[in-house]
């Protein structure tokens, strides 16, 4: 067992999950996991700034489709903060493709397709930095 470390990770509830009422749901299955939110807010992204925060994804088929979809409606992003956050977040959204996800995710009881997945999080300590940095400053930050 590697040993596990106090992290902060970034969360997003996409367009489907704005427009589907799930905010409330999805901030709710994360505080019950024990994860603290330490800052949150909603923001409509420009077809730019969607892309700048997929950039690893810019050669991949999907990404122009990606970043219509994030740029359709308006996005909850938060940063989590607690014990292994970074793999907590991953487990409670469940599988990219929503097929594929287990029984109890996010995903699998809320997602329509596998662009379509209702949430985002961070999946390593290096994007997870880059991707709090990238929606907060510190000053947006109130860890405790
Ligand atoms: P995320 O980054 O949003 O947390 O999702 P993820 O790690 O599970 O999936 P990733 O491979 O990073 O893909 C980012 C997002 O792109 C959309 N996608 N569409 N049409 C497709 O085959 C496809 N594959 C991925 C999804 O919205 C996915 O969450
Ligand atoms: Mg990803």
């Amino acid at each position: 067992m590697g040993k596990v470390m106090t992290e902060r990770t970034l969360a997003i509830v996409k367009p489907d999950g704005v427009q589907k009422g799930l905010v409330g749901e999805v901030v709710r299955r994360f505080e019950a996991a024990g994860l603290r939110v330490i800052a949150l807010k909603m923001i409509r992204l420009d077809a730019e700034r969607a892309g700048g925060f997929y950039h690893v994804h810019r050669e991949r088929p999907f990404f122009s489709s990606l970043v219509t979809f994030m740029t359709s409606g308006p996005i909850v992003p938060m940063v989590l903060e607690g014990e292994g956050a970074i793999a907590a977040v991953r487990r409670i959204m469940g599988a990219t493709d929503p097929a594929k996800a287990d029984p109890g995710t996010i995903r699998k009881d809320f997602a329509s397709s596998i662009e379509r997945n209702i949430v985002h999080g961070s999946d390593a300590p290096a994007t997870a930095s880059f991707e709090v940095g990238y929606f907060f400053s510190a000053l947006e930050m109130q860890p405790r």
